[in-house]
């Protein structure tokens, strides 16, 4: 890329020394409005048909969307067919306001009005270019005949109104004006049209208007945008008698951050589609900032908690398929791959109580609030170590494997991974564990064993192969070594053991017993040291069975 400084600028945002966002935290949801029936669905290469956007709308709805853009109704036929049918098939609940968008023409608010006969509430969402590129190269029109054209506009929006109420006069109204590329306006210049439509408008505190300020292309940092907003905030006259809304776009891929800050800096609404469809890069996605506030314990409003039910509705609409690594709910965003990561999770989650606040490493949030299981979490592969496999057997298969089993276990886990080029599936890793182990297979046939105390010593008598075995030692498993010293003639010693009953999943131990417990040894015999691992119907057969095979 050959770099010529010449030919970008900065855009110019206001001189705020006094600006106060960076100070505030944010502690609320923000009014939010879906914009996918419109922006979202005129970004698309094959637009949603009115069966699609029924079901996008019912979805939005469920999640629990107040204000819904539905469409540009005067565009074509089938966004004014889609109006119609919500508006006939009685599908508006009566919390729920649609909104529609309109340009300040006369003849498009004229069939705006026409597409809405019979509406309870509808936000008129009537807007105007006002940026500077646009006034000079698109309409060739000065400052002050664009602002004539944002009071036309307002003025046509207020007539059709009053025109409308008399064939519908229960409908409710409310006023929306956007100076189109507001980031790339002189914000001085987008307060001064504002107040000019206020002044047609003549809203109050309790009969507001909302005043949305578009980020249309994303041209400056999120601060520069706050800087913007809260100028034009703090500049306004009657700000009381205004909703001040956010839409920003992501051409920068700081939507969301813009429209944050937007909120530190005084905003009170926010316009943008589910995961961020719309023009180009797309519009501000409402599940990642709604996420982010819900990660920060603030209460989104929204119902995200099932992206098993709403994510394919909105794949099947749009046609795009969720990113894996999507903020949130992309498929893998809660799975660790690292070995690392996945032992601080494996020991955050065993220390995490249901009660207390979530303190989970590499997890912001715990996955089950989004229907995420945690058998999900960590997935093996080459990259995994001892953590991984460790995780997945104690997850899915309730071995809780002490840490010389886990170091023994590793490198066949890494070979399996190496050899599988990916992830280990679960099932693969148990088969591989109960393999190396001998799970299935019995190294002797122990048929009857009988442990007595004494003299404070435990004396065991097992029959091993049909042969009567005898020894005694402080516990079982030293009562057997010596029991095999005095039939072979060599030491043995066991370094560790553990044993544990199993809970989770139906195993089988050898001779088609059920298995209700494992044990693991760690012996020490002439030959060296190994690690041995048995299933059995309880367990102190499991810990002769595993020790009966490290000595075999
Ligand atoms: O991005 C934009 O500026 C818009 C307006 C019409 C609000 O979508
Ligand atoms: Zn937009």
């Amino acid at each position: 890329m050959s770099f010529n400084p010449a030919k970008y600028r900065r855009t110019p945002t206001p001189e705020l020394p006094n600006r106060q966002w960076p100070n505030r935290f944010l502690t609320q949801a923000p009014i939010w409005v879906s914009v996918d029936l419109r922006d979202g669905n005129q970004a698309l290469a094959n637009p949603m048909t009115v069966e699609q956007k029924l079901a996008l709308w019912h979805q939005l709805v469920k999640m629990g969307f107040k204000t819904i853009e539905i469409g540009f109704p005067s565009a074509s036929q089938p966004e004014f067919d889609f109006t119609r049918r919500l508006i006939e098939e009685n599908r508006i609940p009566d919390d729920v306001t649609v909104q529609v968008l309109v340009q300040a023409r006369e003849h498009l608010i004229a069939r705006t009005y026409e597409a809405l006969q019979g509406v309870k509430k509808a936000v008129i969402h009537v807007y105007n270019t006002t940026s500077i590129v646009q006034r000079e190269n698109v309409f060739e029109k000065t400052k002050d005949e664009i602002k004539a054209m944002a009071v036309q506009g307002a003025k046509w929006v207020q007539e059709y109104a009053v025109k409308a109420s008399q064939t519908n006069p229960q409908a409710e109204w409310t006023f929306q004006y956007s100076p189109e590329s507001f980031s790339q306006t002189e914000t001085d210049y987008a307060v001064e049209v504002c107040e000019a439509v206020m002044e047609v408008w003549q809203p109050t505190p309790q009969n507001k208007c909302i005043l949305n300020l578009p980020a249309t292309v994303e041209s400056t940092s999120p601060n520069r945008f706050a800087d913007q907003v809260e100028y034009f905030i703090t500049h306004l006259k009657n700000r009381e008698a205004a909703l001040i809304s956010i839409h920003t776009h992501n051409d920068r891929g700081c939507a969301v951050a813009a429209a944050e800050l937007a909120l530190l800096a005084g905003a009170d609404r926010i316009e943008g589609t589910l995961l961020g469809n719309g023009e180009r890069t797309g519009n501000m996605d409402i599940v990642t900032l709604a996420m982010n506030l819900y990660s920060e314990g603030i209460d989104p409003g929204l119902d995200l908690s099932q992206p098993q039910s709403w994510l394919p509705v909105v794949e099947e609409v749009t046609q795009i398929k969720t990113h894996p690594r999507h903020p949130w709910v992309g498929e893998v965003v809660y799975t660790a791959y690292s070995g690392s990561h996945q032992d601080a999770i494996r020991k955050c989650l065993l220390k995490q109580q249901a009660d207390a606040p979530w303190n989970v490493a590499y997890l912001p949030i715990d996955p089950k609030d989004l229907g995420r299981d945690y058998e999900a979490i960590i997935r093996v592969n080459s990259q995994s170590g001892k953590a991984g496999s460790a995780f997945v057997l104690a997850q899915e298969y309730g071995l809780n494997l002490p840490k010389w089993v886990q170091l023994d276990f590793a490198p066949v886990a890494q070979k399996l991974a190496e050899e599988k080029g990916g992830v280990v599936s679960h099932r693969d890793l148990y088969n591989a564990f109960a393999e190396h182990y001998g799970l299935n297979t019995a190294a002797m046939t122990l048929d009857h064993y009988q442990l007595d105390r004494v003299n404070g010593k435990e004396q065991l008598t097992i029959e091993v192969n049909g042969e009567q075995w005898q020894g005694s030692g402080n516990g079982t498993l030293s009562a057997l070594c010596d029991a095999w010293q005095q039939r072979s003639g060599q030491n043995v010693d066991v370094i560790d053991y553990a044993e544990h009953a199993l809970h989770t999943v139906e195993m089988n131990a050898p001779q088609g017993k059920h298995a209700q417990a494992i044990a693991y040894v760690y012996l020490q015999g002439e030959q060296g040291k190994r690690v041995s691992v048995a299933l059995a119907e309880d367990t102190v057969s499991a810990m002769l069975q595993a020790l009966l095979k490290g000595l075999n």
